[in-house]
This record gives C-alpha cells, sequence and structure tokens, in this order.
C-alpha cells in the first residue's frame, strides 16, 4: 500500500567500501522513522536501473547491518546508463531507459552513493530530470570539495595494520619490505597508512621517485643499523623518467585503466641496487574488504542522515560533504569537477619529512 507516501530509492555504485551498508541503513532509517518514506534499494548500481532490477527495503531489512562491510545492495564499478554495452559489446547510450526504469518504480528521489564515476553518472541523471542526491565514497578519498569520503578511514587502518605486521618480519630477516596500496591516481591511504605504520620510504603518485634516492634512502637506514626498511607503494607511483604500471584494461569500465605492480618494480629495482633482499606485498582488495571504523560509521550515518533530510526537502541535484566537521550540501556538479592529489607542500608530507620519512625526490 502506498498511498501517497514518498518513496525514496537508494543506489550503490563503483568499487565497494567499508560503510556503505552505514549509509543505506541510515538513509533507509531516517526515511521510514522520520518522513514515513517507502525505501527501495537499486541492485548492482547503475545496472539495476537499466534492468529494473529493485527491492523493496524495511527496517527489519536495515537492522543490524550497520558494522557490515561491502553492499547489502551488490555495486558495479562498470555499469554506466550513457555507455552501455550491448551483446555484441557496442556501447549504447541507455540513460532515456534508466530515466523511464527511475519513473516506474515511482522514485520520488533517489540517493547515490559512489565516487568519482558514480557521482558523475549521477549528475548527468540529474540533468535528465532524475532527483538525486549524492553522497562520497572511496578508499582512495579523492574527491576534492570534502575533507574524506566513506571507505578511507577504514582501508586507512587495514593498510596501516598490514605495515605494522610487516615491519616485525622485516626486523627478523633484515628485509627491505615493499608493500602496496590502493588509491588509483592518489596517494592519501600511502600517505597517511605510511606515517601512521612508521613507512621509511613512502612513494606517491604525485611525486615521480628517484630510485637513486630511494636505495639511498635504505642504505644510510642499513649503515645506521636498522638493518630494515619499509618501503609504502601507492599504486599510482611511478619512476621519475617512467610511466605508472599497469595491470590491466577493462574496457567497459567507467576508469578502464586497472593500476598494479610497481611495487614489484621498486623491489626489484632495490635488490638490484643494494644487494639487500626484498619482499613484495600487494593489499589489494583487502582495503576494501571487513567491517568500517567507527570513523566511517559516524561519517556514513551523517550522510545518509543528510541525504535523506534533504530529499525530504526536496534539495536535489546536491551531494552531501564533509568540510571541517560540518556536513552540508553542496551542488552535485561542483562535486565531481576535480580530484583531489596530495599536494607536495601538505602540512602530512612536511611532517613525514621532519621525522625522516623519504619520499624518493
Ligand atoms: O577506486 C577504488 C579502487 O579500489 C582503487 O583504489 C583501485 O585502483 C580500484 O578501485 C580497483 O578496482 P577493481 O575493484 O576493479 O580492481
Amino acid at each position: 500500500m502506498r498511498g501517497n507516501r514518498k518513496r525514496i530509492g537508494i543506489l550503490t555504485g563503483g568499487g565497494d567500501c567499508p560503510g556503505l551498508n552505514a549509509a543505506i541503513r541510515a538513509i533507509a532509517k531516517t526515511a521510514i522513522l522520520g518522513y514515513g518514506m517507502d525505501v527501495v534499494g537499486i541492485k548492482d548500481g547503475f545496472l539495476g536501473l537499466i534492468e529494473k532490477r529493485f527491492t523493496d527495503i524495511s527496517y527489519q531489512d536495515v537492522s543490524g547491518i550497520l558494522t557490515l562491510g561491502g553492499t547489502i545492495l551488490g555495486a558495479s564499478n562498470k555499469a554506466n546508463p550513457f555507455r552501455h554495452p550491448d551483446i555484441k559489446g557496442r556501447f549504447n547510450d541507455v540513460s532515456d531507459m534508466a530515466v523511464q526504469n527511475y519513473r516506474a518504480m515511482g522514485l520520488n528521489g533517489l540517493v547515490c552513493i559512489g565516487g568519482d564515476g558514480t557521482l558523475s553518472i549521477a549528475y548527468k541523471l540529474h540533468k535528465k530530470g532524475v532527483k538525486l542526491i549524492g553522497v562520497p565514497k572511496t578508499i582512495d578519498k579523492d574527491l576534492k570539495q570534502t575533507d574524506t569520503t566513506i571507505g578511507f578511514d577504514s582501508a586507512l587502518i587495514t593498510a596501516t595494520q598490514a605495515i605494522d605486521k610487516l615491519h616485525t618480519t622485516a626486523q627478523s630477516h633484515h628485509r627491505v619490505m615493499v608493500i602496496e596500496v590502493m588509491g588509483r591516481y592518489a596517494g592519501w591511504l600511502a600517505l597517511y597508512s605510511g606515517l601512521a605504520g612508521g613507512g621509511d620510504i613512502i612513494l606517491l603518485p604525485e611525486a615521480p621517485y628517484d630510485i637513486k634516492k630511494v636505495c639511498g634512502a635504505v642504505l644510510k637506514r642499513n649503515k645506521s643499523g636498522k638493518r630494515f626498511s619499509i618501503v609504502v607503494v601507492s599504486e599510482g607511483a611511478r619512476p621519475k623518467s617512467g610511466k605508472m604500471v599497469v595491470r590491466k584494461i577493462v574496457n567497459d569500465s567507467t576508469d578502464p585503466v586497472r593500476l598494479g605492480g610497481i611495487g614489484e618494480k621498486v623491489a626489484g629495482d632495490i635488490e638490484n641496487a643494494t644487494g639487500l633482499e626484498a619482499r613484495v606485498t600487494v593489499l589489494g582488495h583487502l582495503q576494501r574488504g571487513g567491517e568500517p571504523s567507527p570513523f566511517d560509521r559516524i561519517l556514513a550515518t551523517r550522510f545518509g542522515v543528510a541525504a535523506c533530510e534533504m530529499a525530504a526537502k526536496k534539495d536535489f541535484g546536491k551531494a552531501v560533504v564533509l568540510k571541517a566537521g560540518e556536513i552540508k550540501g553542496i551542488d552535485l556538479g561542483k562535486a565531481v569537477v576535480d580530484i583531489s592529489r596530495v599536494e607536495l607542500n601538505h602540512p602530512v608530507i612536511k611532517t613525514a619529512m621532519a621525522v625522516g620519512t623519504s619520499f624518493g625526490i
């Protein structure tokens, strides 16, 4: 029985991360408890909107999911209504159909939880008439208009714990331990986990490294009696005169480039140049798994409640963001124009340098 009740849809797009369920729960609980709305979950990101796959979400459905990793709705970092492959692999614009499906679902608004790819698509759909609100999530923390994104803090904890564990084995075997972390074209995860884990060398996409300086830092430690080193490498890092290492191209994805492999290169180059034994750990999707940290649970809940309140006020075409501790709504178009990358004069870089961390530059 719908009567005059408003209906709000929720969609999780792009790569998953811890905290998505906390956001879904917050949107749904606020909608049900605060506004008497019906809630609809769209399955597998924009694919559900294209294929009209959705499910009603009850209070019970979102009860007990605060601490659960992943997304109960499923996600896709390929689905894009503006570039949808047919059975022959040709890409077509099926956005009109997606908009029709949104209307056929009887939705009065849609909250899209996603990173830059998802929010860019959301903005285009908004311009075609979908009443949309964006919620920023990504372990990469690379959205410029928000101080942080759902998932970053949890991934940071995972990466830091991994570095802590590598420390003990590095010490026992007097080895150079290279750990490759995610982050795409932004070095936030490498910088923060490297600093939190006491990494000796941190290599960032924003600061192409000089391998001689990297090896110099390792050898200097050895000479001073520290017979091990921890090198934290962002997957997007590259040598001064080289390119990012691309693991594969996923043609039907919003960003087809999949990075990976730079850790192996760095370890090989260090071993060859210094004669010291080096080992590589690629942390990979472990960074996207598991339960959200307390910070992410709170952030996702704050974002989710704010997004639902904005929808209730019909304040569409906005993204919720965190600015200096406050949750705000900004233009969805503005939220997606720019990627946030680490600037080399960032205070955290200066802090790391002050305690002797090398960036290989
Ligand atoms: O954007 C999130 C992210 O995990 C990046 O850090 C990483 O480069 C990419 O997604 C991996 O994508 P996939 O899940 O397709 O391997």
